[in-house]
């Protein structure tokens, strides 16, 4: 191989006094200063429909950082137009030169680019600047870096040959386009889901979220700065159906890739099922969706009792809770209770909460109003639900930004809706189990939500942690042992859930790369 095997990008401190914090400290102000018109990009054309939505800051709603102009129907088929137009020259480009277009654009990322996708993902998404950094600079790098060494380890192999036949494998992409559709809680995700398929030689349709629309804009710069042909990427912000529908109708329709919601990706299972017989191929379908992502400790948890708090806080509220692994419900023993409860208490009420360009905050405020709604109405039936009681936060002020202060609810009931629906914010259900029913918890766990993303076991009891590996086989596509259940690192954790959270094809992996080929096999006889 000629890709060297890549190394994690390093995760800058922000310290005061650093390089990076002067930097992206410089963009922040910048970005909060001007109004950026973000368009629809076709075959590498600035289009301004007119029709516009804006980007506004969480943390303060009346500030607008961006309009973006909103895609129809009809931008829809000029993107599939323009992206057909380019498809086969991209195709039979080297992959060595594919390869080059990407780590230079990797490169740019881990340079020039990665204070302005820090800021924008901050003051856009909602991010600490630690936060912006592990998803948009490091995880952004990494996927890029790694994906590149896996294209050339896939293209690589070649089946075995006998003297008289030669046999070859033509790793052809698939015979259409890849509609990527991106959430608003990862920069890396959208980059991902857009690159991974045309790093295999695909032309793409990137939508993005709205929310998340300044972030995908300074990605397609940096794609177009790194040399990424006109069209093989196209972005087509707008409303999911009105951009969707006509996109998933198209007979060239080669594959989706997904990140979002569990309704949102059943609606488009459901359209490609009426479509079936309209197109060429079946269209491969990849798709990463919710969660309800679980700590259980183990009565053997007791000498790590702060590693155990620190995870629950970390994995529960950091970054609002919106990632799509965060812990949101906890089983603890009764024999830890005691102490575990006071602690938690502490290091939530020392939460700093508050505007992500002031250095000293861990959390900001959450995307926008309708999760603001949906999180105040959870807290809401926590206060009035007799067989639930409040440990920690449980308020919210929509003032100037959409705060929901970190929120532990501690449920009577083990199957509690607060322990079943995911609610994708600061607030973590917790459930106390007598110590004895340590297995029959487990299988609670297994059954209660419908998801299966991540989740983590603390014990240092060895039968423990097989006994919970066991009961839990299908109930995380990402297990973790002694640590949070957020954070997975490319290249290391390969991403990713089952049951309704997912096809569970690893992000940033071989495993998800071989999807965007449609391998041909030749055999000659001489
Ligand atoms: N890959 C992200 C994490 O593990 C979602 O937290």
């Amino acid at each position: 191989t000629r890709v060297p095997p890549p190394k994690n990008e390093p995760v800058l401190s922000y310290a005061p006094g650093t390089t990076e914090r002067r930097e992206v400290q410089a963009e922040l102000k910048r970005m909060a200063g001007e109004q950026i018109d973000i368009p629809v990009i076709i075959g590498g054309k600035h289009i301004r429909t007119g029709k516009t939505d804006t980007v506004r800051m969480p943390h303060n709603h009346q500030h607008v950082l961006a309009t973006l102009h909103e895609a129809d129907a009809s931008h829809a088929e000029q993107a599939i137009q323009a992206a057909l137009a380019v498809k086969d020259d991209w195709a039979r480009m080297p992959f060595q030169s594919r390869a080059a277009i990407f780590l230079r654009a990797a490169e740019l990322l881990a340079s020039r680019y990665r204070p302005i996708l820090n800021a924008a993902t901050m003051l856009g998404q909602g991010k600490t600047a630690h936060q912006a950094e592990i998803d948009a600079a490091c995880e952004a790098i990494d996927f890029i870096r790694f994906n590149v060494h896996f294209a050339e380890q896939i293209l690589g192999w070649q089946p075995e040959a006998a003297y008289q036949t030669w046999n070859m494998t033509d790793y052809r992409p698939l015979d259409g386009f890849v509609f990527a559709v991106a959430p608003f809680n990862f920069t890396a995700i959208a980059l991902n889901l857009a690159t991974a398929p045309a790093i295999m030689g695909n032309v793409v349709l990137f939508k993005p979220s709205s929310t998340a629309a300044l972030s995908a804009w300074y990605i397609m710069e940096l794609l177009r700065e790194a040399g990424l042909p006109d069209g093989v990427i196209n972005m087509l912000p707008g409303d999911g159906p009105t951009v969707g529908n006509p996109v998933l109708a198209s007979p060239h329709l080669g594959g989706i890739h997904f990140t979002g919601s569990t309704p949102t990706f059943n609606a488009m299972w459901r359209t490609v099922g009426e479509n079936i017989s309209r197109y060429k191929q079946y269209p491969r379908i990849v798709g990463e969706t919710g969660g309800k992502d679980f700590i259980v400790a183990h009565p053997s948890a007791a000498d790590d009792l702060e590693a155990l708090a620190v995870a629950i806080v970390r994995g529960g509220f950091e970054y609002q809770g919106q990632k799509c692994s965060a812990a949101s419900r906890v089983f603890i023993p009764e024999s830890l209770w005691p102490k575990l409860k006071p602690r938690l208490q502490a290091l939530i009420s020392e939460i700093r909460m508050g505007d992500v360009s002031d250095f000293r905050n861990f959390m900001g405020a959450v995307i926008d109003e309708k999760s603001f709604k949906k999180v105040s109405s959870y807290i809401d039936l926590a206060k009035s639900d007799s067989g639930a009681s409040i440990v920690a936060g449980g308020d919210v002020d929509r003032k100037q930004g959409w705060f929901v202060k970190p929120t532990l609810v501690q449920l009577d009931s083990p199957t509690h809706r607060i322990l079943r629906e995911e609610i994708f914010a600061p607030l973590v259900g917790l459930h106390v189990y007598p110590d004895a029913k340590y297995e029959e918890t487990l299988r609670e766990v297994d059954q209660a939500a419908s998801y299966a993303l991540t989740g983590a076991v603390f014990a240092r009891d060895r039968k423990a942690i097989d006994t919970a590996l066991r009961e839990l086989r299908h109930a995380a596509g990402n297990f973790y042992i002694n640590d949070k259940p957020t954070g997975a690192v490319v290249g290391q954790q390969p991403f990713g859930g089952g049951r309704a959270s997912g096809t569970n094809d690893k992000a940033g992996s071989a495993l998800n790369l071989v999807r965007w080929t449609s391998p041909r096999t030749i055999k000659e006889t001489f």
